[in-house]
């Protein structure tokens, strides 16, 4: 590959040695297999369990159990694709790293541009679920912040014309978002509303991953054991509690009800990956990375699927829609003293979600830098805490700023579809290697099964399928990103007929992919100018400054 091409790759020889060398000053190795396991559950069970899937229940029903089985199966065909690739690359970049060796460098900045959806966008609405269970938990003490100190301006403004409008069912949050709106100071003719706890609680925990991997550590390790407690509180004690008659119908709005909460459930996963971010702090990662990314992926589904069952069991699914769900099923019940505890330790939980995002964002810069695709700064190794530091301050502040001011639901969706792209292109890229014989020494392999004879035979059924339910044509004409979807699967239809692949990156691919078009034209659109923006960035500062265009 030429120096001047925009695809141009690095070795995996190449990558080692870079990150070898730049252990003159480098990260502490301190991680085992059960903090990065810990990491990963830390980074897994946050706003989504705790928040979103109040609403995806509301618009699938009970049904949404099965989707969170459907997207951990995808999330788990992904993970196997990211262990092969920890253990081949442990190096900090993920993602990025691992597409800068197979696809090249574009390929590369475009999963690096990507990631930054993954980490610091899905940390706004972390970091916005946070503060509402810690406004509500103060309001739960008798402390009162100033609405208007709590809420951001989209959110109060549109529940204020909401309730201008004279609608007669509006609920709390929307009553107490209004009223916000009515109090806030004016400054010439704009209401003043920004959401302080989101920004300050963003600073805090910068603070703490700027100033070290062992406190991080500590800090994760604890808060991890007191969120498993609570989730498993909330399913021993609520399966006392749960109404089988509530789980019928089991689907009430159709598969399409169910499919409408992609972006939530798979927002709740989200996470498993971004261990692989720590793989240069890690003891042992080639062995401990592939392990502890599958380890926490199975306990969260399991978690996922038994809390899902239990809430929409204890309460009939149409009470759902709102944003402390776990602690409202037991209100509901009039077992406050359990909601209360629920609130509490969902303010904890959560903390510890955003600690882990603050950490890996800035890892993904470190890498970048030190190829060349960023400001030098980027990869500067403090001294005395040995972390990336001035990526880490960028980190803080540019997820703190916009999470003092904008509405968390746009940022889900836009977050799921970053992700999705991201994982596709992950297991893309093992299938990539393979068929270069590049994947020949990795201490971890996904387990092969050819599908060569596999994944063709299995797109003819499945549109044999939709033909004979006569729903292929209505399902494009609805979802024209459909049609992406059965191309992609014939290309790799042929392509695992004349090589080979492993079936399993394959569905990895596949599931991620259709999980992809549920999320809509205007999202996509979005994540598109997004990619334009980062294009833009890549050709006037990272093409020329590339170490590998030197
Ligand atoms: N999975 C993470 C959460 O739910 C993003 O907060």
């Amino acid at each position: 590959m030429s120096d001047n091409s925009i695809f141009r790759r690095k070795s995996i020889n190449n990558v080692l040695q870079q990150s070898e060398d730049s252990h003159g000053g480098g990260l502490v190795k301190i991680l085992g297999v059960r903090d990065l396991t810990s990491f990963g559950i830390a980074a897994i069970i946050g706003a989504g369990i705790f928040s979103t899937i109040g609403r995806a229940s509301y618009e699938g029903g009970p049904a949404v159990s099965l989707l969170f089985v459907f997207v951990s199966i995808a999330c788990i065909f992904t993970a196997l694709c990211y262990a092969q690739f920890a253990s081949m690359v442990p190096v900090s970049g993920s993602a990025y790293t691992y597409a800068y060796v197979s696809f090249g460098e574009i390929f590369a900045w475009i999963i690096g541009w990507a990631l930054i959806l993954e980490y610091a966008v899905s940390n706004m609405v972390v970091a916005i679920s946070w503060s509402e269970y810690f406004v509500g938990m103060l309001h739960g003490f008798g402390i009162n912040f100033p609405d208007y100190l709590t809420i951001d301006y989209g959110t109060a403004h549109k529940a204020f014309l909401e309730s201008q409008a004279g609608a007669t069912k509006l609920t709390d949050s929307t009553l107490f978002a209004a009223k916000a709106y009515e109090h806030a100071p004016v400054l010439g003719s704009i209401k003043l509303l920004i959401d302080l706890p989101a920004g300050v609680i963003t600073m805090l925990v910068t603070s703490l991953v700027y100033v070290g991997m062992k406190e991080s550590r500590s800090a994760s390790n604890f808060l991890v054991v007191l969120k498993l407690v609570v989730i498993l509180l909330v399913i021993s004690v609520g399966a006392f509690y749960v109404k089988p008659e509530n789980w019928s119908p089991f689907a009430p709005n159709g598969a399409q009800g169910v499919l409408g909460g992609v972006a939530s459930v798979f927002f709740a996963f989200i996470g498993f990956d971004s261990i692989s971010t720590t793989a240069e702090e890690c003891k042992n990662p080639q062995r401990d990375l592939p392990r502890a990314m599958i380890y926490c992926l199975v306990i969260c589904a399991v978690l996922y699927v038994c809390i899902t069952l239990v809430l929409t069991g204890m309460v009939n699914y149409t009470e759902l829609k709102v944003d402390d769900p776990l602690a409202y099923v037991f209100q509901k019940i009039n077992f406050d003293f359990m909601a209360g505890i629920i609130s509490v330790s969902a303010v904890v939980a959560i903390t510890s979600a955003l600690l882990v995002y603050q950490m890996g964002q800035p890892r993904i810069w470190m890498a970048m830098s030190r190829d060349g695709l960023l400001w030098k700064r980027f990869s500067k190794i403090h001294p005395k805490f040995k972390t990336p530091s001035f990526a880490t301050i960028v980190t803080g502040f540019v997820v703190a700023v916009p999470s003092l001011f904008l509405d968390m639901g746009f940022f889900v969706d836009l977050t799921s579809v970053g992700t999705f792209f991201a994982f596709i292109l992950v297991c893309a890229g093992v299938l990539y290697l393979d068929y270069q014989g590049l994947s020949k020494d990795a201490k971890f392999k996904i387990p092969y099964l050819n599908g060569q004879f596999i994944v063709g035979p299995l797109l003819v059924v499945a549109i044999a399928f939709v033909i004979y339910n006569n729903t292929f044509f209505s399902e494009l004409e609805a979802k024209p990103l459909l049609a992406f979807f059965w191309l992609v699967w014939a290309i790799l239809s042929v392509l695992a007929y004349l090589h080979k692949f492993s079936i399993l990156p394959v569905l990895g691919i596949l599931t991620n992919l259709y999980l992809m078009t549920e999320l809509g034209i205007t999202n996509w659109t979005i994540f598109l100018i997004w990619l334009a923006i980062g294009l833009v960035i890549y050709f006037i500062y990272g093409y020329k400054n590339s170490k590998l265009a030197k």
